[in-house]
């Protein structure tokens, strides 16, 4: 086994911070996460999660066994031991505005910074931040450092995939890292040195460019997904199909299939703040017009949801109050149980506010939407949500909901009336069988 010599901390252990500590830890590191949260420690100290993600708590608890992660709410204790310092604290849209609030990111650091009395360590961040946070960061190290203690600061963003967070990180497509000295990206090759030798491309490059490439991806990931929306809406008026319209542009490898799935839009904690965040940042620096185009993005990707909502209209004949409408998954994607900025959950508040009798089912989401939105009725299986259903709506694509046939619902449901919001149900076959049946993208004929 490679000889590894890197005492690893990181800072913050929400999703991005537990995930990168336990896979540092699968890696061979000595791993040490750090949060202010005292409940949050303990609960991962047992290998306990208060989110959902496949495989997460199994590499924790395998870690945290075999002694080489632990989790502590004293920063002192990585301050005289850490070599690399992973920041992993959130960035979420400031209250009340579109732009990142910083808050977390310069807590965190200024507190490592001022606990960090081993010479020559590396602070690295993670989180997702504007442009420029990274510049200001590093003068802040430099002048809040102990004295006598060499410190530099490095920017690595990550690209991982909510369902997907273990494998993403321990097999990432690429590295990015934005460094100012060669000695820092050295220690970085170190870091990732088992990707590295698997040929996972590596682009080492400023701090800028590192902080932009991902907010740039997830502006192009939301725009693929609104390009599509908006040509939803067109083919909802003039007929046409838009899952076969997807299929045909994306054969041209140039354009690419993926992320081109029509239906009620893009959510979760990442791609819509990130877009906000970005418009704010560039408008701060005085170009006002260069991302402005993500505004139309954001507009396309909320009118999705209005859409749902009015098919559903349509379906009920304009009359939902008292209706009882089955929607089924609110999280913002399968795999998930984050109902952050989540599609299904905005449409299921929307029908209950308009009055209708709500029952969501949702494999893993139904804890958190009830903190959000406590009213709704949540049931425990699908089952229940569709028995005597005047509508069923369907707003995330568990496989659950995939694997519906007409025959499973018929006897269950008071009418044959379906939304699926995410077009993943074949239409025909639904038809035939006697259901009216509504897709986003699609004409609806009544
Ligand atoms: C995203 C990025 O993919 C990831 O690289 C980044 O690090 C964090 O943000 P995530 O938020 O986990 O990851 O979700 P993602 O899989 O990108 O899906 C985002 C949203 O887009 C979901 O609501 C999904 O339902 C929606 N989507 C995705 C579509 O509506 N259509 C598609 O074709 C694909």
């Amino acid at each position: 086994m490679r000889r590894v010599t890197l005492n690893i901390s990181v800072i913050g252990t929400g999703y991005l911070g537990a995930t990168h500590a336990a896979c540092m830890a699968e890696l061979g590191f000595d791993v040490i996460g750090v949060d202010v949260d005292p409940e949050k420690i303990e609960s991962l100290s047992r290998g306990e999660l208060p989110f959902h993600e496949p495989g997460l708590p199994e590499l924790i608890r395998k870690h945290v066994d075999s002694g080489r992660l632990r989790f502590t709410t004293d920063m002192s204790e990585v301050g005289a031991w850490g070599d690399v310092h992973f920041i992993a604290v959130g960035t979420p849209q400031v209250k009340g505005g579109t732009g990142a609030d910083l808050t977390y990111v310069d807590a965190a650091t200024t507190s490592l910074v001022r606990s960090i009395t081993k010479s020559g360590a590396l602070i690295v961040g993670k989180s997702t931040v504007p442009v420029g946070t990274a510049a200001r960061l590093y003068d802040l190290v430099q002048e809040q450092k102990n004295p006598g203690v060499e410190l530099s600061l490095a920017w690595n963003p990550e690209f991982l995939r909510e369902g997907f967070a273990v494998e993403d990180t321990l097999r990432p497509d690429r590295l990015v890292v934005g460094t100012r000295t060669e000695a820092d990206e050295a220690k970085l090759r170190e870091v990732y040195a088992e990707a590295l030798g698997r040929d996972t491309p590596w682009v080492s490059t400023d701090f800028e460019t590192a902080e932009l490439v991902k907010v740039a991806a997830n502006a192009f990931l939301a725009t693929k997904i609104s390009f599509i929306n908006a040509f939803a809406e067109v083919t909802e008026t003039v007929g046409g199909d838009i899952t076969t319209l997807a299929d045909a542009i994306g054969f041209d490898d140039r354009i690419g299939r993926k992320f081109l799935n029509a239906g009620v839009g893009f959510g979760g904690g990442c791609l819509p703040k990130d877009i906000r965040a970005l418009q704010t940042r560039v408008a701060e620096l005085g170009l006002d017009h260069s991302m402005k185009f993500l505004d139309e993005i954001d507009q396309i990707n909320l009118r999705r949801r209005k859409k749902a909502v009015a098919r559903a209209f349509e379906l009920l004949d304009q009359d939902v109050v008292g209706k009882k409408i089955a929607v089924l998954g609110i999280t913002f994607k399968p795999l998930s149980d984050d109902v952050r900025d989540a599609p299904g959950l905005d449409v299921a508040a929307r029908l209950f506010n308009a009055g209708a009798d709500v029952h969501v089912y949702d494999p893993e989401g139904n804890k958190n939407a009830a903190k959000r939105y406590p009213r709704l009725g949540y049931v425990d299986s699908l089952t229940e949500a569709v028995k005597d259903a005047e509508l069923v709506v369907l707003t995330t694509e568990w496989n659950e909901f995939k694997a519906l046939t007409p025959a499973d619902l018929q006897d269950l449901v008071a009418a044959k009336r379906f939304v699926d919001a995410r077009n993943v149900l074949p239409a025909a076959q639904w038809e035939a069988a006697g259901w009216t049946f509504a897709q986003l993208g699609r004409k609806f004929n009544g």
